[in-house]
């Protein structure tokens, strides 16, 4: 059974809070010495964003008879993770945009090499957090490192970011497009939800289930980024729209045009939900994320 009265909001605001509060422990105080990095480390960490990442991890938990208390400080390593991906995906070598969660972006407003540094130290920063006070079994901490570290790097989003930079200005096919969103995109996405599973115990076929929603949800979720690059506008979105057109980068609307893009986010949306038929209540957070990946505005 599914409850028809669940509200995302409600859930994302009371997680949020427990989300902000375990980032801002596992996080060194802005005067800490060298000041300057901590300084620009929070700036971007607590310039908003919607937590995506660490929802989906406490999520992931619930899904599978888990609670959300035990997996914070995955879901704020993960957090950590995919703030380093933006500070890194703003530089001006990769797409040089000036706005992010509705500030200047951290190059702008901190030195570039404080910028890139400050990236650096997010990225060891989350997994010495998951290390140091991840709860549960060795074996299943372990794993969950090692399902991020895949997520992230050569074959992940780091591969993702460095294919989505060498086809700017490129054809492109619809399978390859594909790959490059699915690696610079919905690997951080579904690791976030299956290691909030993995952690809370999870069966195989459990999480065969939530990986394939998580892939789902993660496809979904870079076909709506795309469009709303082209849709939005700068001061919903927090960053620059336009900046894909700007820098002729392969993306759905490109390929495909919007409406058949937005046909094929919802698809993926109704994968993804489809991918959670053999869970009960406690999957209606995930479901609801699946909806709200499509109908998002920011
Ligand atoms: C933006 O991610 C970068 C992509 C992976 C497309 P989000 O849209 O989740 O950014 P925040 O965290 O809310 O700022
Ligand atoms: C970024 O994709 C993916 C990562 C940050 C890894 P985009 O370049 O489309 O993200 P935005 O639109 O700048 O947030
Ligand atoms: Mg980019
Ligand atoms: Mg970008
Ligand atoms: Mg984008």
């Amino acid at each position: 059974m599914t409850d028809p009265d669940f509200d995302l909001d409600t859930y994302a605001a009371r997680w949020s809070e427990s989300i902000h509060a375990a980032l801002s422990t596992y996080t060194p105080p802005a005067d800490a010495p060298p000041a300057v990095l901590h300084e620009a480390i929070r700036y971007s960490l607590f310039a908003g964003g919607k937590r995506l990442r660490p929802l989906l991890c406490v999520a992931g938990a619930e899904a599978v008879g888990g609670t959300g208390e035990i997996v914070l400080p995955t879901a704020a390593a993960l957090e950590m993770i995919h703030t380093f991906s933006l500070i890194h995906d703003d530089l001006p070598a990769l797409d040089n945009d000036d706005l992010r969660r509705g500030i200047p972006t951290l190059h702008r407003a901190f030195p570039e090499a404080i910028a890139i540094l400050a990236g650096d130290a997010l990225h060891t920063l989350a997994f010495a957090v998951i290390a140091t006070h991840q709860t549960g079994s060795a074996d299943a901490v372990l794993r969950v490192i090692r399902l991020l570290a895949d997520a992230c790097g050569e074959r992940g989003m780091v591969g993702g970011q460095v294919d989505d930079i060498l086809h700017e200005r490129q054809p492109i096919d619809a399978k390859t497009l594909r790959s490059i969103h699915e690696r610079k995109t919905g690997a951080l996405l579904s690791a976030s939800l299956l290691s909030g599973a993995v952690l809370s115990g999870a069966t195989p076929a459990q999480e065969a289930a939530l990986t394939r929603c998580g892939e789902q949800i993660g496809i979904a979720f870079q076909i709506v980024d795309d469009i709303l690059d082209v849709t939005g506008d700068d001061a919903t979105l927090g960053k620059p729209a336009g900046s894909d057109e700007k820098l002729d980068k392969a993306t759905y609307p490109k390929l495909f045009g919007l409406d058949e893009s937005r046909r094929l986010a919802h698809q993926a949306a109704e994968n993804a939900e489809n991918a959670l038929t053999g869970f009960g209540a406690s999957a209606d957070p995930l479901r609801a994320f699946a909806r709200f990946v499509v109908q998002r505005n920011t």
